[in-house]
């Protein structure tokens, strides 16, 4: 229902026939493509001499598929020319390549649908051939020998510039530019942020650009060099470099000095522009970039922000300590444009809670490392306050008379060798608990003295935990602790700090001996006998999972029922989400884990314990978040806990409402699909920042517009995330949230994944479909938003069904 499955075997008899049809046209090894014949699955052109090879290609560990031009024989698929670069198909046994009598040359999709096209047209018809030369051309011609070319790859070059007639330059018919463009990333053949290109005004000359800037230049062409770059004429593989210019193209085309050497030029996808030439044996099979400008760290943002440039190391980009990749898949791939984001970002009031961290030997410049101020204060440590004193402030540098602070993102900072006379101190401003570089210093004293402190403390908390608890609970509960009420009303200084108040009771901070704090539930309308709580409080304490707040104890005394759990020391995510007046909000990259935790949480619930628990009461304010902002699902298992009183506590919470499947209120039975309902109106608040009960300003109800913008793909949904995050998240997390939000919240439970598949969607190991549209959004209007649910329709049976 939910998934495109990879292989559909529904379209087998079609691609049985299809090959068959192929295989009685096209010849093995052949390098032509004729009018009718078409291209697909496994099957590729050889060029005569066997150098290059075209067909359907993948590139690393990508799912989408590109027809292609690499060189053939070896071990690495070195691909030079994209035809589809922008399109990718997911089936190549399902699409194919296809000439038309007409001489266009095209690719159609598993639909049938045609994606890219040569646009090309011959003078006379039925005569074409697509034929892939030995120099790496594919042009499409009248016939073998003719010379009458009616479309050639040549004229659209992607990243790579080919000897033998391979070219850069300007196409004066069409008006349009011949030039390289970087690919995105490893796996991704989509133009990037880098082009190669050549401008005449007067002379020709060559140029980098990163879509809006110069980065580097050749230097006028004289005829016979750049003024530059003479070392592109020195270079010992290349030949007859030279410039062109005629009625139809101005260009700029090279020869292999050698035929048996085979040579490129390309524009990487870190933005240099480098010359390989292929080596036989030397010490192995491999290419050799003889030639590369500029040097890694004077690509612009090559590294984005908050990261340094090393040019000695492979990779060359490093976040900055505290920081880690904004979007770390592309990272991985050898595209760093996205730089680095601090997971979570928080500014103390008045900055107390950070300090800086100092980055020796970097070399930075005042125009390109982002938004800076020079200050007029005398001290370091004046210049360091007044950093800490403005949020936006991320880090400054005083090197002794001038005072700079930067606001905003860093850039373009190199990391340089230590005794390099080029670069500097620069501080970044980090959380306190942070790593921070006096780690160093604390691992050595810590590892002597520590040890000892260490035994000292557990010895002594040991003894006074000992003293301090009635003793170990033994039933199946395994390590659940008999709390006494008076301790615990010590340890709660008298139930005096209240961190929250829900449906079940009030929750109040406390602290144990060992100074471990605990968060401790005073449960209120629990009829239950002592028996049965003493039963269903060890069912919960067996119940432990990384995404689950740990209840660590209980306590019952005559009527007083009380859970001690860990303590959670970022609060609930209804606090981050809603709190309008704290400067704490959460990142993207921090809610689409939340997102992911929370799921993880509730599959363990649903499917992973020996007796599956409905949470039945899903939403932000049971969602807890760690010293690391990960998901920890709170207040499971109380449905059971509660017994009867549930039903009539659910629709009595404020709030809780908003997150009710519908069969709650039609009186069906109750499953875990309940659960998934409110996990789905639960992303929908953590995607937007917005309470789902609010309504926009035009009177939409907020699911309602999601669902029905889904089909615009990842454009479509970017407008729903939340304002505070600037339109700073990956667009294809965004787009799968969204799906997935709206696949839970299907009227149908049936229609609703599990949280299994839920956490596949999420970390996109299956791919999700769009959604139908929930019948229960349709005419969603101000009055009936807020689900104005019959709640006297309930009856007791619905929770008795519920566990
Ligand atoms: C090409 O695909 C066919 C059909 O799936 C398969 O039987 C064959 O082994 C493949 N050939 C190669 C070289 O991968
Ligand atoms: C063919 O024409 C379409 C529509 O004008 C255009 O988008 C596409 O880029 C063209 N293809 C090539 C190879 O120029
Ligand atoms: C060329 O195409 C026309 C129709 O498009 C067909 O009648 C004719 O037989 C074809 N000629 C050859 C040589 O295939
Ligand atoms: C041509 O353009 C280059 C780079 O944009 C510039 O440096 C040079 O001065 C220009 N030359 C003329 C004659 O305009
Ligand atoms: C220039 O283009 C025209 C029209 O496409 C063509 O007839 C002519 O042969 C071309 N000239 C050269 C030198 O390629
Ligand atoms: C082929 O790629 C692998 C993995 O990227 C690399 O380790 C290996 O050195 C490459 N081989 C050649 C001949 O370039
Ligand atoms: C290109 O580099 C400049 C800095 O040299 C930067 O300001 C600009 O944002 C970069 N362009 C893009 C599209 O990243
Ligand atoms: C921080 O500094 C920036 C730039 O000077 C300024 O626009 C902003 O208002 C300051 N913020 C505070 C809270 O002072």
């Amino acid at each position: 229902m939910y998934l495109k499955t990879k292989s559909t075997y529904l379209y087998l008899p079609i691609l049985f026939s299809f090959v068959l049809l192929f295989e009685t046209r096209l010849s093995e090894g052949t390098n032509v493509i004729a009018i009718g014949q078409t291209l697909s699955g496994n099957k590729t052109i050889v060029s005569k001499e066997g150098t290059f090879e075209l067909g359907f290609f993948t590139p690393g560990k990508s799912r989408n598929y590109y027809i292609g031009i690499w060189y053939k024989d070896f071990a690495n698929k070195t691909v030079v020319w994209v035809a589809n670069r922008n399109h990718p198909i997911s089936n190549p046994f399902h699409s194919e390549l296809k000439l038309f009598p007409n001489g266009n040359l095209a690719l159609l999709n598993e639909a049938r649908i045609q994606i890219w096209s040569s646009n090309s047209t011959a003078k006379k018809h039925n005569s074409t051939l697509a034929i892939l030369l030995d120099n790496g051309n594919f042009v499409t011609r009248d016939s073998q020998e003719s010379a009458n070319i009616i479309w050639q790859s040549f004229d659209y070059p992607t990243d790579t510039w080919l000897p033998g007639g391979g070219k850069i330059g300007y196409n004066k018919l069409k008006k349009e530019n011949i030039y390289l463009s970087s690919w995105r990333n490893a796996e991704d053949p989509a133009p990037g942020l880098f082009s190669f290109e050549v401008e005449t005004n007067g002379t020709a000359h060559m140029l980098l650009y990163n879509r809006t800037k110069r980065y580097w230049y050749s230097g006028e062409w004289t005829g016979t060099s750049f003024v530059l770059a003479p070392e592109i004429q020195r270079n010992p593989y290349i030949s007859n470099f030279g410039y062109f210019s005629s009625a139809n193209e101005s260009k700029f085309t090279y020869d292999t000095d050698n035929p048996k050497t085979l040579t490129r030029f390309m524009i990487d996808k870190t933005g240099q522009y480098r010359q390989f030439a292929w080596r036989e044996s030397f010490p192995e099979r491999r290419w050799v970039a003889n030639w590369l400008r500029p040097e890694q760290c004077e690509v612009p943002n090559v590294c984005g922000a908050f990261a340094t440039c090393n040019q000695l190391k492979a990779p060359s980009c490093t976040c900055l300590q505290g920081y880690e990749p904004r979007v770390s898949k592309n990272w991985d791939l050898g595209d760093y444009t996205d730089g680095c984001i601090k997971r979570a970002f928080k500014c103390g009031v008045g900055g107390e809670e950070d300090t800086f961290l100092s980055i020796k030997a970097t070399r930075f410049s005042f125009q390109d490392t982002g938004d800076s101020l020079s200050l007029d204060v005398e001290s370091d440590k004046e210049c360091k306050s007044a950093c800490l004193r403005n949020c936006s402030c991320t880090a400054y540098v005083f090197d002794g008379d001038k005072c700079v602070v930067w606001i905003g993102e860093v850039y373009n900072l190199q990391q340089l060798g230590p005794d390099d006379k080029r670069g500097g101190v620069f501080r970044v401003r980090i959380k306190k608990s942070g790593k921070g570089s006096k780690i160093s210093v604390w691992i050595v004293v810590g590892a002597v003295g520590g040890f000892f402190a260490f035994l000292g403390m557990v010895t002594v908390a040991i003894l006074q935990l000992r003293k301090w608890k009635v003793g170990k609970y033994n039933g199946s509960a395994g390590d659940l602790v008999l709390f006494k009420y008076k301790d615990i009303k010590k340890s709660t200084k008298d139930f005096s700090e209240k961190l929250g108040e829900g449906g079940f009771g009030a929750v109040f901070r406390g602290s144990l001996p060992d100074s471990r704090a605990i968060a401790v539930k005073r449960l209120k309308n629990s009829k239950q006998g002592e028996k049965q709580f003493r039963a269903e409080v060890s069912t919960i304490g067996q119940i432990q999972h990384i995404n689950l707040v740990r209840l660590q104890g209980f306590c019952i005394e005559g009527e007083k029922r009380l859970l001690v759990f860990d303590y959670m020391k970022n609060g609930s995510l209804e606090n981050h989400l809603f709190r309008q007046n704290s400067n704490v909000f959460l990142e993207w990259k921090a809610r689409y884990n939340i997102m992911i935790g929370t799921a993880r949480g509730l599959n363990y619930l649903h499917e992973k314990c020996r007796d599956c628990i409905i949470h039945c009461d899903i939403k932000p304010d049971n969602i807890l978040l760690d010293d690391e902002y990960n998901a920890k699902v709170a207040d499971f298992g109380l449905a059971k806990l509660l017994g009867r009183e549930f039903s009539r506590v659910l629709t009595t919470i404020r709030g809780t409402r908003g997150y009710l499947a519908p069969e709650w209120i039609s009186g069906e039975a109750i499953t875990v699909k309940a659960d998934v309902f409110s996990y789905g109106k639960l992303l929908f608040e953590i995607i937007s920042g917005r309470r789902n009960m609010e309504l926009l300003d035009d009177g939409d109800y907020f699911p309602a517009l999601v669902a029905k913008k889904l089909s615009e793909g990842e454009e479509g949904v970017m407008q729903f995330l939340d304002q505070k995050l600037q339109g700073v998240a990956d667009p294809s997390e965004v787009l799968r949230a969204c799906r997935v939000a709206c696949w839970c919240i299907q009227d149908d439970e049936k229609n609703r994944p599990s949280m299994g598949l839920v956490i596949q969607f999420l970390e996109g190991i299956i791919e999700i479909e769009i959604p139908p549209f929930p019948r229960f959004l349709h005419g969603f209007t101000k009055d009936t938003a807020d689900h104005t649910i019959v709640f006297h329709q309930w009856t007791s049976e619905t929770t008795s069904s519920s566990s």
